[in-house]
């Protein structure tokens, strides 16, 4: 009888991911082998330094300084990108892969977020896969479940916490009573931080992953241009507090739903429910909350970031390939892809605003009679105990657009009576 052919493996980048993935092909060797019914082997690596102590014998493997190289080698079937960036090396090699006939698979979100579309349109031409699982939160299997498990749904809404660091910033702020600065140290020891971590501060990691997560969901082009984006590095401890004494959480949230607007897409720190699944939601474990007309809701939670979750998601793609499933890399043809416009104004939400009153007759009153002019309604109100001149009062208005609530911010800036900018957060139903 005759042997079945290997699948052979390239890997670019030997740091937390890569290594997680040489891992895996050792150890589990036999147990892939029978799941894919022939060897999966990996026959060259490259990374920056030969040199370098990576807790891993690899001198079995070929060895390519250049990644470009690596994946076009004839004794390679699958190229695997875990180097990182947007463009530059990974983005050159995944081009070379895909010219060369080669099956990608990378957990690059940057690189997809930004070129997924021509990405995707070549590899469609070339008939090899493109596969990223790995490129969303982690260890959940979450596009497997979009493209596959829900792909006989409408979706209606892809909402979730994408970014481990953030989720474990924000928690850990909480539960330490600590100040902001004081927790990003700890999430870099966890591993969590890409190389530039205002990537995973300022929103734009978890925007990455948003904008691949709509594409797949709605059937449009990755729009990353088109999702609005704000970072963690204003939420203030006090907020997180006062945000709990109303009865909410304070998360990085990303939310995507396709309206008679177009394509709204928003990354950023949103107030939910403490008792909601998000809002319990701790540490850098990522949840992602999947909404569609016939199945309603799916919620998928899971370690977000680090070694063993980033590269079981790598390995998930390598097996779906060893077995010769060849998907389109969006779940549909990229030719079909729809060009959606950016919604222009989000969908209308309470909000959660914190005002520094100056402590005289009628404050509260020219504050309210602001709100109430520009149309934006009281839901409730909590005044706490004056420091010497001012006293914090959170306010939670009713439903309404950011663009009324922009116009009566402005009006209560114009009052005598308020210290400072007010604090507006998004209150989102989930
Ligand atoms: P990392 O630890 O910084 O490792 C990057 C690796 O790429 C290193 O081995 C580096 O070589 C190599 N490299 C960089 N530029 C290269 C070049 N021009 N030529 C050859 N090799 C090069 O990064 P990581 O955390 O493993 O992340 C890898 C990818 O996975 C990124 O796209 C990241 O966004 C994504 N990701 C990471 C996680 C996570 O938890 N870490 C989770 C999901 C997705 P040297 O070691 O020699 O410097
Ligand atoms: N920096 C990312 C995070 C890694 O914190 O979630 C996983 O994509």
């Amino acid at each position: 009888m005759s042997q079945p052919t290997p699948l052979r493996l390239g890997i670019a980048g030997l740091g937390t991911v890569g290594i997680g993935v040489v891992r895996i092909l050792r150890k589990h060797a036999a147990l892939l082998e029978a799941r894919a019914g022939r060897p999966v082997e990996l026959v060259a690596v490259s990374a920056r330094s030969r040199e370098k102590d990576r807790g891993v014998r690899l001198s079995s493997y070929a060895w390519e300084d250049d990644p470009v190289a690596l994946a076009r080698r004839a004794d390679v079937d699958v190229y695997i990108e875990l180097m990182g960036g947007e463009g530059g090396a990974a983005k050159a090699s995944v081009e070379a892969a895909i010219g060369a006939g080669k099956h990608v698979v990378t957990a690059n979100k940057a690189l997809l977020a930004h070129h997924g579309h021509a990405l995707a349109t070549a590899a469609e031409k070339a008939g090899v896969a493109l596969r990223f699982e790995a490129a969303v939160a982690g260890g959940i299997p979450v596009i497997k479940a979009l493209t596959e498990g829900l792909a006989g749904n409408e979706i209606t809404r892809i909402m979730g916490v994408m970014n481990g660091t953030c989720n474990y910033i924000l928690t850990r702020m909480y539960a330490a009573d600590l100040p902001y600065e004081a927790v990003f140290g700890e999430a870099s020891d966890l591993g969590y931080l890409e190389a530039d971590p205002t990537l995973d501060v300022g929103g734009i990691d978890a925007a990455h992953k948003l904008a691949l997560l709509a594409a797949i969901g709605f059937g449009t082009r990755v729009d990353f241009a088109g999702v609005e984006i704000e970072g963690i590095e204003r939420i203030s401890i006090r907020d997180i507090e006062h945000a709990a004494d109303l009865g909410y959480r304070i998360k990085l949230l990303g939310v995507a739903q396709l309206t008679g607007r177009g394509l709204e897409q928003r990354m950023s720190p949103c107030l939910v429910p403490a008792t909601s699944p998000l809002g319990q939601l701790e540490g850098g474990t990522n949840m992602v909350v999947i909404e569609g007309d016939a199945v309603e809701q799916v919620v998928l939670s899971g370690p977000g970031a680090g070694e063993g979750p980033t590269a079981s998601a790598v390995m998930g793609d390598v097996m779906d390939i060893a077995r010769g499933l060849v998907l389109p890399a969006f779940g549909q043809p990229a030719e079909s892809l729809k060009s959606a416009p950016p919604a222009r104004a989000a969908t209308p939400a309470p909000y959660y605003l914190r005002l520094k009153l100056l402590d005289r007759p009628g404050a509260l009153g020219k504050v309210a009679m602001a709100l109430g002019e520009a149309g934006v309604s009281i839901d409730r109100m909590r005044q706490y105990g004056h420091d010497e001149a001012t006293a914090p009062v959170l306010i939670v208005t009713h439903k309404t657009t950011r663009a009324a609530l922009d116009q009566a911010l402005e009006a209560v800036a114009r009052t005598d009576v308020v210290e400072g900018q007010p604090v507006a957060i998004r209150i989102e139903t989930v």
